[in-house]
């Protein structure tokens, strides 16, 4: 398959319709939100859906989110708009706000996983709500990664994963915040955050009262610990090569891994630093995630720089770690993951 690459800084009336036009006719058409890219097929089109699942490879059990651009098409999708619903839609839509809620009859299966539940938020980002707007459907849309890769966060790398499996890219250049949509699940009897992002367990608190954390944010998964967001059970967010996170004081974390280097000269070993930290290595190959003034910066660069260290073709890499709270909560979720959990303290 041919894959149409399309830029498209501003808003483009023309460009919005042809990728209305794919989807109308049921094909796959990627475009950047503010999160991370996404890859749209029509959500009420269960073979929409389908091809999404092959073209990212990803197994069929791990339910999408669907993108709208009014506050009206929710009420097709659920089966009732509650308070916990309107309120979350007055603070943080347009946004990084996934919620999910019982689905109607409308929303297929293929779509939701086989789960009676669906996933929906309403994208901030200029070109993604343009979009939404011209095809008025509620689009499906995954991160535009291959299964097990990390999420694009440039058109660079949606193409990289996705050219000639997809019918339009659109390169809206690169987005803010980096890492996915905070998702809440709103079925149950208090809300609870499946999975931590840019809107904070304090900002979600102040809107909806208290609320839960499903344990699989920050346990490995196990028999004990089932995540509530099926797709947070996969080896996520990967990088090709084995990942250690070393926590302490930066001193400590320096002499570790410059420790470690010294033992493995003939190896290639990745450093994921920062600013303040990078001149503290003999060696390696370092790369910044950024500066630790601002867990926005990191939580922006984050997904990039895994992706450099596949590229470089790294045998090894040891991470710094991260405070887990506000917006670092959802950088240290994403870090884990990556790293399957090893975590080296000193
Ligand atoms: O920021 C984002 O949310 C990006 C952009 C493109 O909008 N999308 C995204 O989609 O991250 P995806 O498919 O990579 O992640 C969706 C997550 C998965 O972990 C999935 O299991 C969970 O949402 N999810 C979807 N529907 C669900 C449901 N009904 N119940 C529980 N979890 C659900
Ligand atoms: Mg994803």
């Amino acid at each position: 398959m041919e894959t149409m690459i399309q830029k498209m800084v501003t808003e483009d009336r023309e460009i919005a319709k042809r990728a209305a036009e794919i989807w109308r006719s049921g094909g796959l058409v990627a475009f950047p939100t503010e999160t991370v890219y996404g890859l749209g097929g029509n959500g009420l089109d269960p073979r929409a859906s389908e091809k999404i699942y092959a073209a990212k490879a990803r197994p069929s059990d791990n339910p999408l989110i669907l993108h709208i651009a009014d506050d009206d098409q929710l009420d097709e999708l659920t089966t009732g708009v509650t308070e916990w619903m309107r309120a979350v839609m007055e603070a943080f839509w347009p946004g990084p706000l996934t919620m999910i809620v019982p689905k109607s009859e409308r929303v297929p299966y293929e779509t939701t996983g086989g789960l009676e539940t669906v996933a929906v938020r309403m994208p901030s980002h200029p070109i993604a709500r343009q979009l939404l707007r011209e095809v008025k459907l509620p689009i499906a849309a995954p991160s535009a990664n291959r299964s097990g890769r990390p999420s694009p966060t440039s058109a660079s790398h949606v193409i990289e994963d996705m050219n000639g499996r997809i019918d339009m890219i659109i390169d809206g250049g690169d987005v803010g915040i980096g890492l996915e949509s905070t998702i809440v699940d709103l079925t149950g009897a208090r809300p609870m955050l499946l999975r931590p992002g840019f809107i904070t367990p304090e900002m979600l608190q102040e809107v909806l009262g208290p609320i839960e954390t499903d344990l699989a944010v920050f346990k490995q998964v196990s028999a004990e610990v089932k995540p509530k967001a099926p797709g947070m059970k996969y080896r996520h967010y990967a990088p090709k090569a084995e990942m250690k996170i070393v926590e302490g004081d930066r001193e400590a974390v320096a002499s570790y891994i410059n420790q470690k280097l010294a033992m493995q000269q003939d190896k290639k070993i990745g450093i994921l630093t920062t600013t303040e930290n990078q001149m503290l290595y003999e060696g390696g190959i370092r790369i910044s995630v950024g500066t630790r003034a601002s867990l926005l910066d990191i939580a922006h660069n984050l997904f990039r720089v895994l992706r450099e260290f596949d590229a470089i073709g790294v045998d090894a890499i040891f991470s710094e770690s991260f405070p887990a709270e506000g917006e670092g909560l959802a950088v240290m979720n994403r870090l884990l993951k990556a790293a399957g959990h090893q975590v080296i303290r000193v």
